[in-house]
């Protein structure tokens, strides 16, 4: 049933599994706030503080009821989730059902109803806490894969908003979707969207082949033809739109002086190793970080990278610790570290310097300047930023970028050395190919990369997403 508008809402209103900030509860009872992790907030950060915005989203921390609150420009509308919801919502239908079957399978998704269910409660609770805070018209933009049937429920809730949708993850082959129980309602609650983006353009040919498959609609190019009860015609776009970093801003962190020594001093305290390769990721399975670590091996085993003049450093953001996949991973990812420290380290010097942390921006500018190689592995990603990040932050046009083909940024990133990390030899073969590339061609490649990352920032996409949104209005 519609609802009335409110009195004083938000002229744009951002959808978002998490808030821009992540509460944490100390012993004590007191409440602080943090930036919360990932790409989503860097993206979306600049776009609801510099107007009229609201943000609805988790706070991170289960069973904590707040009350909206107004922090750097924002709205900030809180949804609360029940440690139940945390677990079936979350880490469940979201992180252990969407998420692998999104990417590729790589895991094997779980599918539980009960799962399913607290997907739908949870995502009625978002959709009625957007109709509570979007003024008459608004625009409303929803983001990803734990929210994909808010669409829909907020467009019964009020039928006068304009609604955006954007997966960053990958929409899957229609062989592979085919596999979700409830994929027709998946489907139908994106439908309830004017406009649906994905990173790449195979993620949207994928959804229309599954709308035509699954939903029954009717597709003419972009557009999807969706039927309704009362005879009506209901028109949803589909399209492309390449996520982004704040180029300039991290470009500009990383020439920092305190940026630069802190580079050198990284080096320093490494032991001045020959070569820095650097690793960077969530510990997602995903992330072809085992792929990475048996290429590395091999590498020193054959002698074609030196044991003792070379270092892997390896960040390993912690990530969805409770789901069983992450913590299987974590535990395979440990052994091989350890083992190929055991094999090849001296008393004075370790192979692989592992990172079971999480760093603030100038760090990671810091050590994308200190690595003279940079491994992006994916065995599936929607985009991967950090492959971005590490070209913003190279304005001395050194280091190599080596990037998995299976990544949505390996569109735009061409001047990589693009690999295949299935192919063990093949990416061993590029590690080799970029320690040893000369300075001149070095600069050639990453100044075509830079090229990209500056001129198509965040800023852009943002841009380019929300006026094709207000363009569907005169379709
Ligand atoms: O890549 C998808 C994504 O949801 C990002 O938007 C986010 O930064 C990251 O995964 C972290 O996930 P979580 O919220 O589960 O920690």
């Amino acid at each position: 049933m519609p609802v009335e508008p409110p009195h004083r809402g938000h002229e744009i209103v951002v959808v978002a599994n998490r808030l821009p900030v992540d509460a944490t509860v100390d012993p004590d009872g007191t409440l602080t706030w943090d930036r919360s992790p990932g790409g989503l907030v860097t993206a979306l950060a600049p776009l609801t503080s510099q107007g009229e915005g609201a943000w609805v989203g988790w706070s991170g921390t289960a069973d904590l009821e707040l009350e909206p609150f107004e922090q750097d420009g924002t709205w900030l509308v809180p949804v609360t989730l029940s440690a139940q919801d945390v677990e079936r919502y979350y880490e469940g239908f979201s992180n252990d059902t969407l998420w692998p079957l999104y990417h590729d399978v790589i895991v094997q998704p779980t599918f539980h109803r009960s799962w399913w269910d607290a997907y739908r409660r949870v995502n009625q609770r978002f959709a009625d806490a957007a109709a509570q805070a979007a003024a008459p018209g608004a625009v409303v933009w929803v983001h990803d894969y734990q929210l994909q049937l808010v669409p829909a429920m907020l467009r019964t809730l009020r039928p006068d908003l304009r609604i955006g949708f954007f997966l960053h993850i990958p929409f899957p082959a229609v062989e592979l979707f085919a596999q979700m129980p409830w994929r027709r309602q998946v489907i139908e609650g994106l439908l309830g969207a004017d406009l649906i983006g994905f990173q790449r353009t195979g993620g949207a040919s994928n959804f229309l082949r599954a709308a035509r498959r699954f939903a029954g609609v009717t597709t003419r190019g972009p557009i999807v033809l969706d039927v309704q009860s009362d005879g009506a015609v209901r028109e949803s776009r589909v399209g492309t739109f390449p996520i982004s970093i704040d180029s300039a801003q991290f470009d500009a962190l990383a020439r920092t002086p305190c940026v630069q020594e802190r580079a050198r001093q990284v080096r320093a305290e490494l032991g001045n190793p020959d070569v820095v390769l650097l690793g960077v990721d969530r510990l997602d399975y995903t992330k072809g970080i085992r792929h990475r670590l048996q290429a590395y091996g091999e590498l020193l085993e054959d002698g074609r990278l030196s044991q003792d003049r070379t270092t892997l450093v390896q960040v390993a953001t912690p990530s969805r610790e409770n789901v069983g996949a992450y913590a299987q991973l974590r535990d395979e990812v440990e052994l091989v570290v350890g083992r190929l420290n055991g094999d090849f380290g001296t008393v004075g010097h370790t192979p692989v310097q592992y990172l079971h942390q999480s760093f603030d921006a100038a760090e990671m500018a810091a050590l994308y300047l200190a690595a003279d190689v940079m491994l992006v592995t994916a065995l599936r990603d929607g985009m991967n930023l950090v492959a971005k990040e590490y070209v913003a932050a190279r304005s001395d046009e050194g280091g190599v970028l080596v990037l998995s083909e299976f990544t949505g940024a390996a569109d735009e990133l061409t001047s990589a050395l693009l690999v295949n990390p299935h192919d063990i030899d093949g990416l061993k073969d590029a590690i080799t190919t970029a320690i040893r590339m000369d300075t001149r061609h070095q600069r050639k490649r990453m100044r075509k990369l830079r090229r990209r990352v500056l001129q198509h920032d965040v800023q852009a996409w943002s841009t380019q997403f929300l006026e094709a949104l207000a363009g569907t209005a005169d379709a």
